[in-house]
């Protein structure tokens, strides 16, 4: 941590300052920006922290990222932007009248910075850009000043880290355990959102438990991280908790957690429960907002499962949660 903070400067360097964050999914990138993000933007006339850039972007378009990001370094409450070329120019004066600190989380595509105006002579003097990216190459086609990669824990961090969520301590209980967790953070491969999934869905079990799950993770090769984390899907209390973490990651990320009760119940899924045992998996989370939030990486996994399910019958999908796919499966009901 102690090497990025001086990367960034702040308080040190006058200039303006752009750092790049990289590294694979789960790694921690957004961890580490969210930490130095807490640390120091209070230090700043105005700062704004943009999470998961490429999937807002997606999801609802370039406009309201701009407008978020506007929002956030104004004093005005006018932060309306009618399209992305407007957008660009109200934000490039607005970044030139107030030292900030901002970070654009996620980014997947050099266009996304661009249309937020992430250009060094937009900035004033003394002001803070943090990207994150897994994409290395994006960064290096943009005038950042130096790339921070984040690096895979150390057995030592990893089992203390590991331990912290299956024991609640800095350190197994005992030798037993102890073994078992280095075994566990051994087919981990120092990633902390691995470590965290694994230990929530180990806690309270058996060591022979242990035993046997490891010797399933030890058959999934180092780099198929969402392998490793469909053991804890699989091993889920029932096929109602495995259909409510699959509609979650299809359907009901960022939605008020009340209002996916309601959906879940009214399909008889049981969500109090069912939900409650997903939050301890460590397989959803909840924001302060009491919206319902789930890793990338586990998204994609619950997604993927639905692919594959969809693949295996007949072609028939369970779900549909991209525009362009309803349009395919409206089209080929109507040719049946
Ligand atoms: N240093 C750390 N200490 C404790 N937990 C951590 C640490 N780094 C990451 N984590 C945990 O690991 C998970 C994954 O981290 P994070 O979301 O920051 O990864 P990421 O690199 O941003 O992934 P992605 O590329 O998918 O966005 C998070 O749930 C976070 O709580
Ligand atoms: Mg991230």
């Amino acid at each position: 941590m102690q090497d990025i903070i001086s990367l960034l400067g702040v308080g040190t360097a006058h200039d303006v300052c752009i750092v790049g964050i990289c590294g694979m999914g789960g790694i921690g990138k957004t961890t580490v920006a969210k930490a130095l993000y807490n640390k120091f933007h209070q230090s700043f006339e105005a700062s704004s922290f943009l999470p998961d850039v490429g999937e807002t972007m997606q999801n609802n378009g370039m406009v309201s990222l701009q407008e978020s990001l506007l929002s956030d370094i104004s004093k005005t409450s006018m932060t309306e932007v009618s399209h992305v070329d407007r957008g660009i120019s109200v934000i490039s004066n607005r970044l030139r009248c107030r030292r900030v600190f901002v970070v654009i989380d996620d980014v997947n595509q050099v266009e996304q910075l661009k249309a937020l105006a992430i250009d060094r002579d937009s900035f004033v003097l003394g002001s803070r850009v943090l990207i994150t990216t897994r994409d290395e190459h994006l960064l290096k086609q943009l005038p950042v000043d130096s790339i921070y990669q984040v690096q895979v824990m150390d057995e030592e961090e990893s089992i203390k880290l590991f331990s912290l969520h299956a024991f609640k301590t800095y350190w197994p209980p005992n030798e037993e355990y102890l073994k078992l967790s280095r075994r566990v953070v051994d087919c981990c491969g120092g990633l902390p959102l691995a470590f965290k999934v694994l230990s929530s869905f180990l806690v309270q079990r058996s060591t022979k438990f242990w035993v046997s799950e490891i010797k399933k993770l030890q058959t999934i090769p180092p780099l198929e991280v969402q392998e490793k984390l469909k053991i804890s899907f699989d091993g889920l209390n029932d096929d109602t908790e495995r259909v409510i973490f699959l509609d979650i990651s299809c359907f009901h990320i960022g939605k008020e957690m009340d209002l996916v009760k309601q959906i879940l119940d009214s399909c008889d899924l049981f969500p109090d429960s069912g939900i409650e045992a997903l939050i301890q998996r460590c397989l959803v989370t909840f924001n302060k907002k009491n919206k319902l939030m789930m890793h990338d990486l586990l998204r994609d996994m619950g997604r993927a499962i639905v692919g594959e399910k969809c693949r295996d019958s007949s072609g028939k999908w369970s779900r549909v949660w991209r525009s362009e796919d309803s349009v395919e499966v409206l089209r080929d009901e109507s040719n049946q």
